[in-house]
């Protein structure tokens, strides 16, 4: 038997068409993060767009995705689209296009988190499960261990898996072919990606920031799956608020959906709307509470900085990933905040957006 067994565990999910894997928790703060996400991530899923009509924004990703998809097919063979690596800010729609792209295709998506593949049977075991054409969408594709990456360069390469029995002299590698399939590999961090696996993607595509009319028009969307009206101005608070962002503007749909509620009516007014984000603590331009805490921390503790990102994080009782991934993209947008390479910096920008000139 070979030592990298592929695991049984996977099959047993592979009855349903779309396979979601959460990564595995590490640490406590951590485990807060990824707890949010899971809960988050089920709400998600309810509103994901069912086609690439319904997919609103990322006009040049869409273009491209479907230039490639129509003359794959007009091969007669999809995966003939090579793999594709999308990377940018969480939140911005990179798995909902790795389901896109499977309807498209008529296959099925599998979707994990590079986290919860470290053991090489893991990997192998969904190698192994893949149909032809499927999409393996692997998120976090950064986070991938060395020895999975490496695992994946023949499949990605030839289709084919090199399964190594025996040690030392004796090792034997056997070569098992496996059915085409298409990677969609997913990055917060393009620059973490080594250049062998990044070699090996066809498509490396940005995914942007969304533009504030792209954002009502998915808020509108969102109220009318929640079944709750907004007025045109409530949407319109929603969106600038939203930090260009799909994810948050959904979370913040259910938000004022449920601060409605509260009040007795189905239409979320302007007035509403604003009353809502007084309570959540949510500003003009989205910043919560612990993105101003950054910034003052920044100012008051470190005189504007440079501060690293871990002794920041550690002030604030953050994750530093949490930090990095999710809070700093947003603030540098903002041009609130500088990555230097002494550390991070609170810019003039901040310092008068928060009152202290
Ligand atoms: N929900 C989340 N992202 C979306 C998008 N880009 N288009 C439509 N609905 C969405």
């Amino acid at each position: 038997m070979s030592p990298i067994e592929p695991s049984n565990s996977y099959k047993q999910k592979t009855e349903n068409k779309i396979i979601e894997t959460r990564p595995k928790l590490e640490s406590k703060s951590k485990l807060k993060a990824e707890n949010l996400n899971q809960a988050e991530n089920q709400a998600e899923i309810t509103l994901r767009p069912n086609s690439l009509d319904e997919y609103i924004g990322q006009e040049r990703l869409k273009k491209i995705l479907m230039i490639g998809i129509s003359a794959a097919l007009k091969r007669g063979d999809s995966s003939s689209m090579g793999h594709i690596l999308l990377y940018g800010p969480p939140g911005l729609g990179k798995t909902t296009c790795a389901f896109l792209l499977s309807k498209l295709i008529g296959s099925q998506a599998h979707v994990f988190s590079a986290p919860s593949l470290d053991k090489p049977k893991d990997i192998v075991g969904v190698l192994m499960s893949l149909q032809k054409d499927d999409i393996l969408f692997i998120d976090e594709i950064h986070r991938l261990n060395k020895i999975t990456e490496e695992l994946l360069y023949p499949p990605m390469e030839d289709y084919c898996l090199d399964l190594s029995s025996g040690n030392g002299a004796s090792t034997r590698i056997t070569r098992l072919p496996l059915p085409k399939f298409i990677l969609v590999g997913a990055t917060t961090k393009l620059g973490n990606i080594s250049a062998p696996l990044r070699d090996r993607f066809t498509h490396i595509q940005k995914m942007e920031f969304y533009q504030e009319a792209d954002l009502i028009t998915i808020a509108n969307r969102t109220a009318k799956i929640l079944n709750f009206d907004l007025s045109p101005k409530a949407s319109q608070m929603i969106a600038s608020r939203s930090r260009g962002t799909p994810r948050i503007t959904n979370r913040l749909c259910r938000l004022v959906r449920d601060f409605s509620a509260h009040k007795n009516t189905n239409l979320a007014s302007p007035e509403v709307v604003e009353e809502a984000f007084t309570l959540f603590q949510i500003d003009e331009c989205g910043l919560e509470n612990t993105d101003r805490e950054i910034l003052k921390t920044l100012i008051e503790n470190y005189n504007g900085g440079p501060a690293g990102l871990e002794t920041l994080a550690a002030t604030i009782g953050e994750d530093a990933r949490t930090l990095e991934d999710f809070y700093e993209p947003f603030l540098m947008q903002l041009g609130f905040l500088e990555r230097t390479s002494k550390g991070r910096k609170a810019t003039t920008k901040a310092y008068q957006y928060l009152g202290y000139s």
